[in-house]
């Protein structure tokens, strides 16, 4: 959990300039605010660190992915391509778009492979949510051409991976629109918050008026603002913008802590037989968060993990049961369980959730484990942790 390492005296001169003045909102009060705009702050240091054009703060993850879609135009009956592999947020955010998530399959990058976009394509395709797992970038040469090639509109959820580039370029900056999360689990954090990108100044216009309610953010009486669209709220606090500040202006030196611990661990394991590692597709580009490995099979996976948590060394996921990120534990969305009724279950899906035939996710997560890296890892600690490992690897697989 880099970012929430880090909590101390710039975070709290932050928030405190927010509390001094008392004006917690993000508009508006310019005689009040002592000259403190922290969510615009906030956005200026997200498009110093990625080279986005446009940057807009909004209160989650979760909301900067329905924001970044709205703002796509992505909406009613759209079919939109997605991975199995995510934190559920992005899958929530396609269905209340009022969209359709049409599963792919991913391949060892952890993401949607090129091959498993192009199967799962159909005419009524409107786009691709691309997210971005566990710190590091699709492959964005084989997919890229597929998206001009079909004039698909991409939106990328990024909310796992700020820090992470392709190329030189950041990921979130590839498609019409993307998302960052600055949750308490995130390589920066607000707290809660999160963070949009757009290459086009009209997208970023139409996220900042979908996340308050359509207002222009013109003149200087708020509440007779036009309103040229509906939107809701999804405004950040200056209390999470002045975190998620602090924490921007540090993300260079976090991401290169992580780089270092992550290479230090990998070094320990690499050569062990049966053991292999994520398809980086720019190692130079890896925002370090997770180091991602593979076991031959399923069952020693889980007979790793087994071992793993037996000997109490703590760190690690097995998303194929442990955790809340493979669609083998979404029930809910298997059985579009909502407390509403939602565009889908009255257009119908194109897939049936409940057969699903994704081969490549079943066997790529099923060997996959992921080390969460600590940022601030003692040395000392750092080669205990790496030793041990190394052992329990060596006399399992
Ligand atoms: C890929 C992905 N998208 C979206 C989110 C949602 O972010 P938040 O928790 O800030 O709402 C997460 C959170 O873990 C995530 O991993």
């Amino acid at each position: 959990m880099p970012g929430s390492e880090f909590i101390g005296a710039e975070e709290r001169k932050e928030v405190l300039d927010v509390l001094e003045s008392g004006i917690l909102f993000r508009y508006g009060y310019d005689n009040q605010r002592n000259n403190h705009w922290k969510a615009f702050e906030l956005e200026a240091e997200v498009r110093k660190f990625t080279g986005a054009p446009f940057a807009h703060a909004v209160s989650s993850g979760s909301t900067a992915v329905s924001t970044a879609m709205a703002s796509a135009g992505i909406g009613y009956g759209d079919e939109v391509i997605v991975t199995p592999f995510t934190y559920i947020a992005t899958i929530e955010a396609i269905f209340l778009a009022g969209a359709i998530p049409v599963f792919a399959d991913i391949d060892e990058t952890l993401c949607l492979s090129a091959e498993g976009i192009q199967k799962a394509l159909t005419p009524n395709t409107k786009g691709i949510c691309l997210v971005h797992m566990c710190g590091a970038s699709a492959d964005m040469d084989s997919i890229m051409p597929l998206v001009e090639a079909n004039n698909l509109t991409l939106v990328e959820d990024a909310g796992q991976a700020l820090g992470a580039f392709f190329k030189g370029k950041s990921v979130g900056l590839f498609g019409v629109s993307g998302a960052y999360s600055f949750d308490f689990f995130k390589i920066t954090t607000a707290g809660e918050g999160g963070v949009c990108v757009a290459n086009d100044e009209k997208v970023y216009h139409t996220m900042t008026q979908f996340s308050d309610h359509g207002h222009t953010h013109i003149g200087d009486n708020r509440g007779m603002e036009q309103h040229p669209i509906m939107g809701t709220n999804f405004r950040i606090s200056e209390l999470n913008a002045a975190i998620g500040k602090a924490q921007m202006q540090r993300i260079g030196y976090v991401r290169d802590k992580n780089l270092k611990n992550k290479a230090h661990i990998r070094r320990a394991i690499e050569d062990i037989d049966g053991i292999t590692f994520r398809n980086m597709t720019d190692p130079s580009g890896d925002s370090g968060t997770f180091l991602n490995f593979f076991l031959p099979t399923q069952e020693l996976a889980e007979k790793v993990v087994s071992r793993l948590a037996k000997e109490g060394l703590g760190g690690f996921n097995y998303w194929y049961r442990n955790m809340y990120h493979f669609i083998n534990q979404w029930e809910h969305v298997k059985n579009m369980s909502v407390p509403m009724t939602i565009v889908a279950q009255k257009l119908g899906t194109p897939q049936d959730y409940n057969k699903l035939d994704l081969p490549g996710a079943q066997n790529v997560i099923g060997r996959l484990i992921s080390l969460g890296i600590r940022a601030n890892w003692p040395e000392n600690e750092l080669n205990e942790f790496s030793e041990k490992l190394r052992a329990i690897l060596k006399s399992t697989v």
